[in-house]
């Protein structure tokens, strides 16, 4: 269902001891409030550790990935339902990163996104596009062409995506989309998801979302929280973007 919420994506980010510090701090400074929900997506080898110090708090925990197989021969990779044993509610799937550094198509995306449906949790799709495909007016066909490909394979779980759009040419540099960009894309993939059933999924938007900029986006209709990266290293900023 539509709630707020705000997801932390570590990336390749953190160790034990920062971990420990980091979680423990969200912990402390996050009390549960309905309709608003935080959650952070941390690299494989610490979702024991999440599990260990998040369980039976009111910060959720997810991973960043997980595999479009169930299990066998795919040497390197992790299951969505190896990820689920370590009590996961989310799945990051189809970010940007992974699209442009590690070759992932639409239909590969997809293909996780049924994955971890089939393992119990919720996948967080991203979609977006670079700054080439904005500056060439493309950006609609972009998002949507990314959309269509997980739909056409979820079918009615659409309802249970969680759908994230993150700029490419947003992420990490610092230049955010303004709300009204972000608020116009949403709009969009909220229609298109209207039509297959899934009006009510919670929008988020990524890049470069901070504590100062958090308010204005989540203000926006069709925006229900964020994505974070940079910031979601800092509890302090965390915190206050959950907050926002
Ligand atoms: P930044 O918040 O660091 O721009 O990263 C956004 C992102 O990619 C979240 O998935």
């Amino acid at each position: 269902m539509r709630g707020k919420l705000v997801v932390g994506n570590w990336k390749m980010n953190g160790g034990l001891a920062s971990n420990a510090a980091l979680l423990e701090a969200l912990t402390t400074g996050w009390r549960a409030e309905p309709g608003r929900a935080v959650a952070v997506c941390v690299p494989f080898p610490y979702l024991a550790q999440a599990q260990a110090m998040l369980a039976g708090t009111a910060v959720a925990w997810g991973a960043q990935n997980a595999s479009e197989h169930r299990s066998g021969a795919h040497t390197g990779e992790v299951s969505a339902s190896m990820v689920a044993e370590f009590g996961c509610r989310y799945a990051i799937v189809g970010h940007s990163e992974r699209r442009q550094l590690y070759a992932e198509t639409s239909a590969g995306v997809a293909a996780k996104a049924l994955a971890v449906l089939a393992a119990a949790m919720t996948p967080i799709v991203c979609v977006g596009e670079t700054l080439a495909q904005r500056e060439a007016g493309a950006t609609n066909d972009v998002v949507l062409g990314q959309l269509e490909a997980v739909l056409a394979a979820v079918g009615e779980a659409a309802a249970r995506l969680v759908v994230a759009y993150e700029p490419v040419w947003a992420i990490g540099t610092g230049r955010t989309a303004t709300p009204d960009e972000a608020q116009a894309v949403h709009a969009l993939l909220r229609a298109r998801l209207a039509q297959a059933g899934a009006a009510e999924i919670s929008l988020l938007y990524g890049g470069s979302v901070k504590a100062d900029n958090a308010g204005a986006l989540f203000a926006m209709k069709d925006i229900d929280g964020g994505l974070i990266g940079g910031a979601s290293l800092q509890a302090g900023d965390f915190l206050a973007i959950g907050r926002a």
